[in-house]
């Protein structure tokens, strides 16, 4: 049985159709040659883009030649009315600066600091689960919106700024489709322009509320009473070159990309992850009974266990990587694959596509988590497997999201059986990958002994 995929697009479009297929979603947008091909061109009357789906290709981008391919800065129009000047969004020094003072609170040793307050939104979570029919993707956002208060600002979800941020952020995510447009097309400069009032508004007041949670902790930091926490962490950790720490203001920008950054990727990868466990049943039955190692309680130690856990959320992070494209651009003429491109064009990287590429990987569209096992998944895993991205800019919570998800799956198949209903979802990409109409599963509680 092949998980869900969305339907390719025709091979030739008009360019007004490409734009209103854009608009819907990016996936079924695309031809399905992008799954054999080892690099695509765009050429439209507006902007020229590459796909590049070779992997020495990516690794030059990513990892060798960075610098040379930073973030456009049109890119992140749309989210700059939310994000200002977050570490998402930057380039060159100003980024250097911001990662100096962010990674080490993401290090493996701050990583069992936090495990705590995950386990607790783990907990939670499963308290709040009945059984019947539920939209999964609703609970898997609650679940990891949790998990980033807790473990930044030491406060659960139901705290009422907490509450706030989560129900206007789902505002802010209904005018999407603009904001997926303007992510991948080098609009002219006013652009940003086009972003509804509404838009503007929704991320204004956000920043409200998270400036309310920062000065607050700026406070309790002056005395001394501050929680040791992320948040904490990232506010007191001073530049190792310049010896300075962030602003309030700085720090707003940072804890909106946290907020945003971490917890619609959990969100979609959870949901997902939840589906194919729905339809592969034999696999739930064995992270179920791998799970029964979190019976001793709350112990970081135990994540070693959840290996089949690790290994079927690495294959959900595959199938649907819950960043779906990312965008670049080039700052001087380049040679791809003999081809000639110019300065400041697009430089598109689909971890969708290198995720199920034909020439690489055994049974691209399958599910099969055994297969990071294999010969072919171990390649495929160095070389064409980048869910968090890689290279200096990679994924600042990567780390923390391989405990997060695999953590709270488990706890949820301990104790809960996930079956498929009779709706099926459909992978469409805005933000992230989420499905059309949601993912519903039948939810029944476990025999605990089971
Ligand atoms: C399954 C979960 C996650 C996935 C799949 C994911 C994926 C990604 C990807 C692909 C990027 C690079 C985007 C680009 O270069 O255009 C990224 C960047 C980032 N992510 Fe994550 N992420 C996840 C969870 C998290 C969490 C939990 C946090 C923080 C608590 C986080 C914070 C960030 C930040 C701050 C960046 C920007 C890094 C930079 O540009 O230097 N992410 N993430």
């Amino acid at each position: 049985m092949i998980p869900p995929k969305p339907p390719a697009r025709p091979e030739k479009v008009s360019l007004l159709k490409y734009v209103r297929l854009f608009r819907q979603d990016i996936l079924s947008a695309q031809p399905a040659k992008l799954y054999r091909a080892w690099m695509a061109e765009f050429k439209t009357p507006f902007f020229r883009s590459y796909l590049i789906n070779q992997p020495s290709l990516v690794k030059t981008v990513l990892n060798e030649r960075p610098r040379a391919f930073p973030k456009s800065d049109r890119i992140g129009a749309g989210l700059r009315p939310l994000l200002g000047n977050s570490v998402f969004l930057t380039n060159g020094e100003t980024w250097e600066r911001q990662r100096r003072i962010i990674d080490p609170a993401f290090e493996g040793g701050r990583l069992r600091d936090t495990f705590p307050a995950m386990w607790d939104a783990g907990q939670a979570a499963v308290a709040r689960l009945d059984e019947g029919v539920h939209e999964v993707e609703e609970i898997t956002s609650f679940a990891a919106a949790d998990v980033i208060f807790r473990t930044l600002f030491s406060i659960p979800i139901e705290d009422e700024i907490a509450q706030a941020v989560f129900s206007e952020f789902r505002d802010y995510q209904r005018t999407q489709p603009i904001l997926n447009l303007a992510a991948f097309i080098k609009g002219p400069k006013w652009m940003p322009r086009l972003f509804r009032k509404r838009t503007r508004e929704t991320a204004q007041s956000i920043r409200t509320l998270i400036t309310q949670l920062t000065s607050a902790r700026m406070a309790q930091i002056g005395a001394g009473t501050a929680p040791d926490d992320l948040a904490t962490k990232i506010m007191t950790t001073a530049d190792p070159e310049t010896g300075d720490t962030f602003t309030t203001e700085e720090m707003v920008d940072q804890v909106a990309i946290f907020f945003l950054a971490g917890h619609e990727t959990s969100a979609s990868a959870l949901a997902w992850t939840l589906y194919l466990l729905a339809l592969f049943p034999e696999w739930q039955d064995k992270l179920a009974a791998e799970a029964k190692a979190l019976d001793g309680g709350c112990d970081f130690k135990m994540m070693s266990k959840l290996r089949a856990s690790r290994d079927v959320f690495r294959e959900a992070l595959r199938l649907y990587p819950p960043v779906p494209m990312m965008v670049r651009e080039t700052t001087c003429p380049e040679t791809f694959r003999d081809r000639d491109i110019k300065t400041g064009a697009q430089v598109v990287i689909s971890p969708w596509h290198l995720h199920r590429h034909e020439r690489l990987w055994d049974n691209p569209d399958g599910f099969d988590p055994a297969r990071w096992t294999t010969e072919n998944g171990k390649q495929c895993m160095r070389e064409a497997y980048i869910p968090f991205s890689s290279g200096p800019r990679v994924c600042t919570g990567a780390g923390f999201a391989m405990v997060e998800g695999p953590l709270l799956l488990s706890m949820l198949v301990r104790h809960f059986r996930f079956e498929t209903t009779d709706r099926s979802p459909v992978p469409v990409a805005h933000l992230t990958v989420r499905s059309k109409d949601g993912i519903w599963l039948k939810l029944t509680k476990r025999a605990h002994d089971a």
